[in-house]
């Protein structure tokens, strides 16, 4: 099996689908083929029928043209990680192997394994801090840590649980948690060190990408506690390894509620203020959108203007329409967990992503509603 995505293999994935899939469901980023719709692992309970469940739907959109798997080492404590494992294989015996998925996973979070075990801070003490991973003085808000050998720890589990030698993107996990407790400089002095690990972690095969995956940080006003610039974060990158840094993809909540990635302008790039969108662009990172449908709550009672501007049957597929055309999103995050909602979904693959015409139209109707 192939180590991980390729050009070669997404290529190969995407033209499996050239009957089916519409023009601009299959995007370029960062030298890889990627659908616009993800799949995301995030909501369930930590069991074995979720476990199953899970797999079973990922399975289903890798053959259904969804190419992207996102995770996280926290994420079902750590149960989801193995399930897109189970469904890689799975997806490798019927055809689809590794090098045609983007696989996509994070750290920070502190995590059990499998279960709650019933005395979480002895399992950490004995877990991390007796065995010298981190120290109680690089953890913050009680459930969050950068620190390189907790990154290299987390890695080393996750590519475990995926049962691959190499991770395509790597996020930091909410890092603007931290922003909460310790001091910006501190908390830069913290970023530039997983840079440097990630960094490292690139050049010794283990991930091919890395990024971060936020909540705040990148929606909120530039003057927030919590707020990020990814000028500044792409200048730590740069400072480490040049104009060929890793620091390539960037997730943050987009969806038909939470629009700020394209419509506030909170960085600064070159003295000009830009979106989100507009910034990443300038610098070459990647942005997938989170929460597509805001956690489910946007599959259905949308305003009329919405379906006036973007057509399609039903609210689901509109809102998971308007994630996935924004300009600069390369991917929409999708959280499914059932094979029957994949099918569902799917039906975007066939359909062809909005233009220009139809978010003008929703934004003046919006307006105007
Ligand atoms: N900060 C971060 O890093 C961050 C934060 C949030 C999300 N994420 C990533 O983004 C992904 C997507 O976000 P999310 O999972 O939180 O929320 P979401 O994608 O907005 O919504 C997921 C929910 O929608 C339901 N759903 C999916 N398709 C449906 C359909 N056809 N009909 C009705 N309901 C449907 C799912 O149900 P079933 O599960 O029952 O199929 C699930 O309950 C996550 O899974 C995660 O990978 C990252």
């Amino acid at each position: 099996m192939s180590q991980a995505a390729t050009l070669e293999g997404t290529q190969r994935y995407a033209g499996k689908f050239k009957e089916f899939a519409a023009e601009g469901h299959f995007r370029e980023a960062q030298g890889l083929i990627v659908s616009s719709l993800g799949a995301g692992t995030y909501l369930g309970q930590p069991n074995d029928s979720t476990d199953a469940s899970y797999a079973a739907a990922l399975v289903e959109a890798g053959l259904a043209g969804f190419n992207l798997f996102d995770t996280a080492i926290n994420y079902r404590f750590q149960r989801s990680e193995r399930s897109v494992g189970t469904a890689l294989k799975v997806l490798a015996k019927k055809g689809f192997p590794r090098d045609e998925f983007v696989v996509c996973t994070k750290g920070g979070y502190l995590t059990p394994d499998g279960t709650m075990p019933p005395d979480p801070n002895r399992y950490f003490f004995e877990e991390y801090i007796q065995r010298g991973v981190f120290t109680a003085k690089e953890i913050s808000a009680g459930c969050h840590c950068m620190a390189s050998r907790f990154l290299e720890n987390q890695l080393q589990r996750s590519l475990r649980n995926l049962g691959v030698d190499c991770v395509d993107v790597y996020y930091l996990h909410n890092p603007e948690t931290q922003l909460g407790e310790v001091p910006r400089a501190e908390f830069l002095a913290r970023v530039r060190k997983a840079f440097e690990f990630l960094e490292a972690a690139v050049r010794g095969g283990k991930i091919r990408f890395y990024g971060m995956a936020t909540w705040n940080g990148f929606r909120q006003e530039a003057k927030a506690a919590d707020s990020l610039s990814l000028p500044e974060l792409e200048k730590i990158a740069r400072e480490l390894a040049g104009d060929q840094h890793h620091f390539r993809f960037v997730q943050l909540p987009y969806n038909l509620a939470m629009t700020e990635a394209l419509t506030l302008g909170n960085q600064t790039v070159a003295g000009e203020t830009r979106t989100m969108m507009e910034a990443a662009s300038d610098l070459g990172i990647t942005l997938v959108a989170s929460a597509a449908l805001l956690q489910g709550q946007l599959a259905q009672n949308l305003p009329p203007f919405v379906a006036e501007a973007l057509g399609l049957e039903n609210d689901l597929e509109r809102a998971l329409q308007f994630a996935r055309s924004s300009p600069g999103i390369t991917t929409a995050l999708v959280g499914m967990s059932r094979a029957a909602h994949v099918e569902a979904n799917a039906k975007l693959v066939g359909a062809k992503p909005a233009g220009a015409e139809e978010f003008t139209k929703l934004f003046e109707r919006g307006n105007s509603a």
